[in-house]
Formats: C-alpha cells, sequence, structure tokens
C-alpha cells in the first residue's frame, strides 16, 4: 500500500529529475597564426539532436619544432563580455605535459576525451583528430561550474609567437 512517505518519496525523485542541467558546445573557432606549423581542415559542431551537440576538429601538424611548444588554456565566463574565469593554466612544454600529466584542470579537460583523440604523447601524430566529442558531463562533478555562457580558448605558442588557437563556447542551464 502506498504511504504518504512513499509518495513524497516519488515526488523527491520526481523532482530531482527534471531539475536537469542542459551542458553543450555553442560555438567553436579555431585559427591557424602559422600555416607552417599547422593547417586546421576541419572544426566545427554538429547538432545530433536536441540539446546534443558534437565537437570534431582535425588539424596537421605541418612541422612540429624541436623547441617547446608551450600551451595556455583559459576559461572565461560571459558577463557583458568574455572574462577571465578560474582557470588560466600555462603549460611551458606540451610534450613535458603529455609525458607528466601533472596539471588537474589540464587533465581533467584532456581524459575527457577520452578515446574520441589520437592525441596521446609526443611525437604528435601527422594528424590530429577530436571526432563526435560530446560535452563530457562528468567533468561538472569534478569541477562545478555554475549557470552561464563560458569560453575555454587554447592558444599553442613557441619562439613567444602564438601559432595556434582553439576557442570553444558552452553553455551550462539549469531548467524545470
Ligand atoms: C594541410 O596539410 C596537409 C599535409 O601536408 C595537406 O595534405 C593539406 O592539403 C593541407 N590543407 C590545406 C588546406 O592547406
Ligand atoms: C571508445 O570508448 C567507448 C566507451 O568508453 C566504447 O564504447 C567505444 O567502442 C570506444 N571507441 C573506440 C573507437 O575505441
Amino acid at each position: 500500500m502506498a504511504t504518504l512517505r512513499d509518495l513524497f518519496l516519488w515526488i523527491g525523485l520526481w523532482y530531482i529529475s527534471q531539475v536537469q542541467g542542459i551542458s553543450k558546445f555553442t560555438n567553436i573557432e579555431c585559427l591557424s597564426m602559422d600555416e607552417t606549423f599547422t593547417n586546421i581542415s576541419l572544426c566545427r559542431l554538429y547538432a545530433v539532436k536536441r540539446d546534443v551537440v558534437e565537437m570534431s576538429l582535425r588539424a596537421h601538424i605541418l612541422d612540429w619544432p624541436k623547441r617547446p611548444v608551450s600551451m595556455r588554456m583559459q576559461l572565461l565566463k560571459k558577463a557583458s563580455g568574455y572574462k577571465p574565469f578560474l582557470y588560466n593554466v600555462y603549460q611551458s612544454d606540451v610534450c613535458e605535459y603529455l609525458e607528466k600529466r601533472n596539471h588537474p584542470f589540464v587533465n581533467i579537460i584532456l581524459n575527457s576525451f577520452g578515446n574520441r583523440t589520437n592525441v596521446n604523447k609526443c611525437p604528435v601524430p601527422p594528424e590530429i583528430i577530436l571526432e563526435h566529442f560530446r560535452f563530457p558531463v562528468k567533468v561538472l562533478d569534478l569541477m562545478p561550474l555554475p549557470t552561464g555562457d563560458y569560453g575555454l580558448f587554447t592558444t599553442f605558442s613557441f619562439d613567444r609567437k602564438e601559432r595556434a588557437q582553439v576557442k570553444v563556447y558552452f553553455t551550462l542551464t539549469e531548467y524545470r
């Protein structure tokens, strides 16, 4: 027999299942400032179904320098323009990072790619691929973020010049 307690439990579960957030990519921009370093042949989002968006990216690495390639990963949050938010990580040597995996924020981002990417260690493959990558919802358990519109900008540099940049935009919303 259903008791009042069961009823409240049921309402509670129903409520929780309704308070689901939408988290999805909204835009991606890729830029090669140095066509002798990389050319980007694919950089786009695909709407798979309602509220499900996949990202694909392909970049030919034409000449990976012997000198270290650095990486900056910066999170931004929209508030009358995109403003730096929480994370701004600089890694002076991508290859060294890939070997050591010693930065929590970058680890979370790169681990979320799972087997959707062919990048693992140096030497990086001649063509870097990220395919059918959906927003990694589990990341939000490790790194809770308030609702809002975000950008994640990743910039690769060497010899003190920016060579390539990927800007990924995503939105986190809660709805009932
Ligand atoms: C990019 O580089 C690859 C490898 O050299 C080449 O096959 C391809 O045609 C290039 N694409 C563009 C758009 O330059
Ligand atoms: C990638 O991993 C998922 C589960 O983690 C698996 O279902 C899928 O077959 C894998 N794909 C490839 C190409 O290994």
